[in-house]
C-alpha cells in the first residue's frame, strides 16, 4: 500500500448526493417561475396563432390571441412577458414610422394585456428592425447604421410605449446613447416608474436566426448587425457597456444570446450586483427541439437544466421561449 495515500478519502462528497432530501437541503441555486419572462410575437390581424416554422411550438398572435396567452403566463405564475411585433415587408418603410405608432399592434398589445391583467409585467422592445425595410436596428444612410438619429426614434418608440402601459422598456438596438435619453424622456413626460432593462452585453450572433424569420426580418435583413452588436470574441467590453447602461439610468441589465455567455452572466453578476438576465435566444431554443425531435436528447430535462445553468451563472432571470412549459414543470407537471 502507498503510506503517502490516507487509507480512507478525506472527503467523501457523494454523502450529500445520497438521497432526493438530502440533495434538496444541499441545493445552491433554484429556478422559481417568478424568474422567468415570457417572449411573444404578436402580428395584425384577428383569431390568428400561426406556427414559426424554425422554432416548434412558437406562434405568432393576434393582439386577442396575446391576450388569452397573457391569461395562461398569468394562471402559471410567470413574471412577465415580452412582446415583439412581426411586421410584413409591406408594413415596413425606411423611416420606420411604425415603431412609434401608437396603435401598432404591439402597443395594443400593450394596452389589451395590462387592462385585462394589470399585474402582469409587460416588457417591451425597442429597436427599429421590425419596422425598418432593410431589417437594421437603427436607420441606414448610404449603407451606414446612423447612431443619433436612431436614438431620436427610439426615444419615440419607448414613450408610446410607456404611454400604452408598458412597465419595462427593452431596448434591444446597441445604439450609443440610447439609454440616457430614453430614461430622460420617460422622467419628462411623467414616466419616473417605468423600467429600462437594457441589452447592454448583446452580440452579433447566428443564434437569433430563428427570430429573424419569427419577426419577418429573414429577408428583409441586407449585411450584418457587426457594426452595432458586439463581436463574440469580447468579454471586458461587455463590462464597459454595462458599467455605461447602468450610470445612464438602466434597472436591469441582460447579456444575450445566453448559453455561450454563461462567463458574461458571471462577471457582470459579480461585478455590478445590479438584476441580471439572460436571453436563451430562439436559436438556443430551435437546437434543443430539434435535438428532441429526433429523439437525441431529453427535451424536459435538457431545458430545465439550460434554466438552472443560467441561475447559476448568477442571473436573476431568464428570458425563454420555453417560459410556458418549465412553469407547467415548476408548478408540478
Ligand atoms: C432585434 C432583436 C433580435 C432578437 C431580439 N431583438 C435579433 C437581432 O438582433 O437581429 C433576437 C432574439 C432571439 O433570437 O430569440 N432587435
Amino acid at each position: 500500500m502507498n503510506p503517502i495515500v490516507a487509507p480512507f478519502p478525506a472527503a467523501r462528497l457523494r454523502r450529500t448526493r445520497v438521497s432526493p432530501a438530502v440533495r434538496a437541503l444541499v441545493r445552491e441555486n433554484t429556478l422559481d417561475v417568478g424568474d422567468l419572462i415570457w417572449p411573444v410575437f404578436v402580428r395584425s390581424g384577428e383569431g390568428i396563432e400561426e406556427p414559426v416554422p424554425s422554432m416548434p411550438g412558437v406562434m405568432r398572435r393576434s393582439v386577442d390571441r396575446i391576450v388569452d396567452a397573457a391569461a395562461e403566463a398569468h394562471a402559471l405564475g410567470i413574471g412577465a412577458m415580452c412582446l415583439f411585433p412581426y411586421t410584413g415587408l409591406e408594413e415596413r418603410t425606411e423611416d420606420c414610422e411604425g415603431a412609434w405608432d401608437p396603435d401598432n399592434h404591439a402597443n395594443r398589445a400593450i394596452r389589451a394585456i395590462k387592462s385585462r391583467f394589470p399585474d402582469l409585467a409587460v416588457m417591451t422592445d425597442v429597436a427599429l428592425d421590425t419596422y425598418n425595410i432593410n431589417g437594421h436596428d437603427g436607420f441606414v444612410e448610404d449603407g451606414i447604421i446612423v447612431n443619433d438619429r436612431t436614438v431620436d426614434a427610439l426615444v419615440r418608440m419607448a414613450l408610446a410605449q410607456a404611454e400604452a402601459g408598458a412597465d419595462i422598456i427593452g431596448p434591444s438596438d446597441m445604439m450609443d446613447g440610447r439609454i440616457g435619453a430614453i430614461r430622460n424622456a420617460l422622467e419628462a413626460q411623467g414616466h419616473s416608474d417605468v423600467m429600462i432593462l437594457s441589452y447592454a452585453a448583446k452580440y452579433a450572433s447566428a443564434y437569433y436566426g430563428p427570430f429573424r424569420d419569427a419577426v419577418g426580418a429573414s429577408g428583409a435583413l441586407t449585411g450584418d448587425k457587426k457594426t452595432y452588436q458586439m463581436d463574440p470574441s469580447n468579454a471586458d467590453e461587455a463590462l464597459r457597456l454595462v458599467a455605461r447602461d447602468l450610470a445612464e439610468g438602466a434597472d436591469m441589465v441582460m447579456v444575450k444570446p445566453g448559453q455561450p455567455y454563461l462567463d458574461i452572466c458571471r462577471r457582470v453578476k459579480d461585478t455590478f450586483g445590479a438584476p441580471t438576465f439572460a436571453y436563451q435566444v430562439s436559436g438556443e431554443f430551435a437546437m434543443i427541439k430539434a435535438a428532441a425531435q429526433n429523439g437525441w436528447i431529453d427535451e424536459e430535462r435538457v431545458m430545465m437544466e439550460s434554466l438552472m445553468g443560467f441561475k447559476r451563472a448568477g442571473c436573476d432571470g431568464v428570458l425563454t421561449y420555453f417560459a410556458p412549459a418549465a412553469a407547467r414543470l415548476l408548478n408540478g407537471g
